[in-house]
Formats: structure tokens, C-alpha cells, sequence
């Protein structure tokens, strides 16, 4: 393949490189387009054909099913290691040493508090308010309580800023679901694991001595790992572009977590759930919806199907579908909408309108039946996957600032009308 690429416009010949990843993606740069063609630019409404960036994070081929965190595939990280470690491999490029995630984990328990005064925020918001909503005004408010602005030349101060907010936000998460049930705010305990931690504040009883549940915690973990990156998604590119103004880490975050609640992103978790026992509700006929889903009239959609990168399966769909049936089995949980889930599933992939338009199960379409099996509220999934996409959103952040990015600001075509004379308002 040429490393140039040929445009004509306006009878002008113009030459591109073309530039190719570390696995032989190619992409036009086109850099320069704008100032040798006299002002023409390119038009990608949703980003199809873009890329945003450079990035030596998450590697993912939507063709072939392969997603892999800095060269790790996501089969092995699941199964071997845990949250935390991915958590420092997606920030800082390396796995850990012992002494370093020690370190990683000792200096994150040391953050692992926020502002007495934050409770007084949370104390604001009706218990009818989304976690989400909750979540991204929390981390937006740590900013008042922590103004110094991260020098991002100093390794010491990004580091510092990083395991603050990978120690505050578990807390916030937790709490954005206590005040929802009504229950005491607390800080966990420094003696137990990120995960084990994070799970006492959701669920530690006033009156009760907390029991951690292994099973639970385990998958847990794998799911936040699962969640972790998945390179220039819609939150992630809004945490780079937010970042990219030298807005600082937690507004940045805090734009993120925004993005995700969306239900075409990270809010899908909730409304399969919700879709699953709508299904259910109306009799469980499965048929009935995926007609819906493919009458272009009617503006269901089959949540959990479809991804705007995999064209073959998504390779966390795959593990998650496999750990549902362990965890519900271990949990002895019989839930009647994994049945319609699967039923729904198999239907999909025989059909020509899913097939022909690659339609595969996304990692939403089960996270949220073992979500559900684990004891989490609904509403507190798409809260859970934002814990799990912190790291994500952190190393996308650093990359994009030590890669020096400048501000994010795409040009448009417009089309709206052409200069025209103001008419007084008694004119008009
Ligand atoms: N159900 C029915 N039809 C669908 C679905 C679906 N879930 N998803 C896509 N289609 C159809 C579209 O109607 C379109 O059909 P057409 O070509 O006849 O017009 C075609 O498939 C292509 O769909 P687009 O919306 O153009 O694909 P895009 O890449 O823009 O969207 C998205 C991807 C947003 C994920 C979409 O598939 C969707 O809405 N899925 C349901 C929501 C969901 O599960 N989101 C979670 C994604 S994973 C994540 O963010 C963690």
C-alpha cells in the first residue's frame, strides 16, 4: 500500500501521508487539507472515519473481536488480574511491581476521603435524583475543594492528582447510592481491597456486620476490568476534548461520566434491564420486540445490540455471557429475564436484518443481568461502569496532555441563511 494518499479538488492534486499504527491501522493525515486546498475541510458527522487522535493505550479491531489493554488481551487480564493492576497498566503503560502497586494502592487509600462539607451537596439533591446525575456533580464539586490545577510536567503532580481521584470517586459512587437508599454515609475501610472497599460503602448496613460475599466481589472486579478502556468512545473522546481547554482532571471526569449516562453509550445497561422486563411484563414474547426492533417506523431499539466498532462479536459480550451463567449459578439465582436475554440473543443472530447489519450483543447486553444478580439497584449500573471506566478516562487524559494535543475544535459546513438586513421588531 502507498504511504500517500491522492485527493483532487478543485482540479488541484494534493498528497497526503499516510500514516500506520503499531497494527498496520492506516489512516490519511490530512493535517494539512485545510490550508492547501484553500479552505476546504472534511464532513464525519458521528466521527465514522475519524480518528481523533494518536494513542498507545487500548488496541480494539471491531472486525476480528480483539480488544487489548496496552498489548494485554481482555481474556487474559479478566482472568488474571485485578482491578487495581489494570487500573496502573492503562495509566502509566506498564504492569506493576509488587512494591509498585503497594505503593499504587497505599497512596489511593490515603485519598480514599472527601470533604465533610461535600455531604452537604450530596444533602441537596431529592432521592429521586439518577446516580448519574449525582455522580458527575460530585466530582464536578471536588474541584472547589481541591483548586490547585495539576502541573502536568511534573510526573509527581499527575501522579498525585491520579490516585486522588481514583481515591474519591469510589466514595462518591457509593454515597450517590446511599442517599438513595437512605442509608448513613461512610468511608469504608482502609484494611480491604479497592473492590472489596468500594463494595462495603454500597451495601454496609448501620445495624449489621458487613460480610463480604467473594463470589460477589470477584465479579465484580472482572467487570470493572471489563469496563476499563475501550479507547476513543463517546465519553472517553469528551474527556480528551474537555481536557484538551487545559480544564483540569475532575471537570474533565465529571464531562465524561455525563456522556456515558447517555443510553446509546453506558446508560444501554439500564435500559436492556429495563427492556428485559418490559418483555417480560407483556408476556415474554421475544418475537413481538425484535419486529419493533426492525420496523423503522417504530423507534425501539433491541438495547444491548450493536456497536458502533464491532462488526463481529464484542469480546467482553463474550466473557460476560459466560460469567453470568457462573455467578448466577454460584449465587443460586434463578432470573427468568436471562431466559428472554438469550432467547432474544439467539433469535438476532439468526436473523437477516441483525446479520446483514452486524448487530452482535454488546458488553451491555449482560452486565446488567449479573449487576443484577450481584445486588446492585438498577440505576446504580451505568454509576458502576463509570468506576470501572476511571483508569480508562485517566490515561486517555494524561496521554493527551503529555502528547502535548492542542484544544479540540472541529470546523462545520453551514447552512443556515445568508447575510440578511435586521428588521425592527414592529417590522416583523
Ligand atoms: N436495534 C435495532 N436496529 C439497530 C440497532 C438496535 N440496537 N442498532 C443499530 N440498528 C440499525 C440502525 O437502525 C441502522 O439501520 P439502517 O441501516 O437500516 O438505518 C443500522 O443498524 C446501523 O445503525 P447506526 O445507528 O447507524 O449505528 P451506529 O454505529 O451509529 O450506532 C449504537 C451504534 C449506538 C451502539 C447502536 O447500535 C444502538 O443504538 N444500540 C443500542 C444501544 C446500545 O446498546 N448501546 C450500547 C453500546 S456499547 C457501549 O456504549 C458501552
Amino acid at each position: 500500500m502507498a504511504d500517500i494518499a491522492i485527493l483532487e479538488v478543485n482540479g488541484k492534486r494534493l498528497e497526503f501521508p499516510v500514516i500506520k499504527g503499531a497494527e498496520n491501522e492506516l489512516a490519511i493525515d490530512i493535517k494539512t487539507l485545510r490550508a492547501a486546498s484553500g479552505g476546504v475541510v472534511t464532513i464525519d458527522p458521528g466521527y465514522k472515519n475519524t480518528g481523533s487522535c494518536t494513542s498507545a493505550i487500548t488496541f480494539l479491531n471491531g472486525e476480528e473481536g480483539i480488544l487489548r489493554y496496552r498489548g494485554y488481551s481482555i481474556e487474559e487480564l479478566a482472568d488474571k488480574a485485578d482491578f487495581l493492576e489494570v487500573a496502573y497498566l492503562l495509566i502509566f503503560g506498564e504492569l506493576p511491581t509488587a512494591a509498585q502497586l503497594a505503593k499504587f494502592d497505599a497512596d489511593i487509600k490515603a485519598e480514599a476521603h472527601v470533604d465533610e462539607d461535600v455531604k452537604k451537596i450530596l444533602d441537596g439533591f431529592p432521592k429521586t435524583a439518577h446516580p448519574m446525575g449525582v455522580l458527575s456533580s460530585l466530582t464536578s464539586a471536588l474541584i472547589a475543594f481541591n483548586p490547585d490545577s495539576v502541573n502536568v510536567n511534573s510526573e509527581e503532580d499527575m501522579y498525585n492528582a491520579i490516585v486522588k481521584i481514583m481515591g474519591k470517586f469510589p466514595v462518591l459512587t457509593a454515597w450517590a447510592h446511599r442517599k438513595k437508599m437512605g442509608l448513613p454515609l461512610d468511608y469504608g475501610d482502609d484494611s480491604l481491597g479497592y473492590v472489596e472497599n468500594f463494595m462495603k460503602m454500597m451495601f454496609n448496613k448501620p445495624n449489621k456486620e458487613y460480610k463480604a460475599n467473594s463470589v460477589i466481589n470477584n465479579s465484580i472486579d472482572k467487570l470493572l476490568i471489563l469496563h476499563a478502556d475501550h479507547e476513543q468512545n463517546c465519553s472517553t473522546s469528551t474527556v480528551r476534548i474537555v481536557g484538551s481547554s487545559h480544564a483540569g482532571l475532575y471537570a474533565s471526569i465529571s464531562a465524561g461520566i455525563s456522556a456515558l449516562w447517555g443510553p446509546l453509550h453506558g446508560g444501554a445497561n439500564q435500559a436492556v434491564i429495563e427492556m428485559l422486563e418490559d418483555i417480560k411484563a407483556d408476556g415474554g414474547d421475544t418475537k413481538k420486540y425484535m419486529a419493533k426492533a426492525k420496523d423503522k417506523q417504530d423507534p425501539f431499539r433491541l438495547m444491548g445490540f450493536g456497536h458502533r466498532v464491532y462488526k463481529n462479536f464484542d469480546p467482553r459480550a463474550k466473557i460476560i455471557k459466560v460469567a453470568a451463567d457462573d455467578v448466577l449459578g454460584a449465587l443460586g439465582v434463578e432470573d427468568p429475564i436471562l431466559e428472554i436475554a438469550k432467547g432474544l440473543e439467539q433469535e438476532a443472530l439468526s436473523d437477516s436484518y441483525f446479520v446483514d447489519r452486524k448487530l452482535y450483543p454488546n458488553v451491555d447486553f449482560y452486565s446488567g443481568i449479573i449487576y443484577r444478580a450481584l445486588g446492585i439497584p438498577t440505576e446504580m449500573f451505568t454509576p458502576m461502569f463509570a468506576l470501572g471506566r476511571l483508569p480508562g478516562w485517566i490515561a486517555q487524559w494524561r496521554e493527551m496532555r503529555l502528547q502535548k494535543e492542542p484544544i479540540g475544535r472541529p470546523r462545520q459546513i453551514y447552512t443556515g441563511e445568508n447575510l440578511r438586513s435586521f428588521k425592527d421588531v414592529s417590522k416583523r
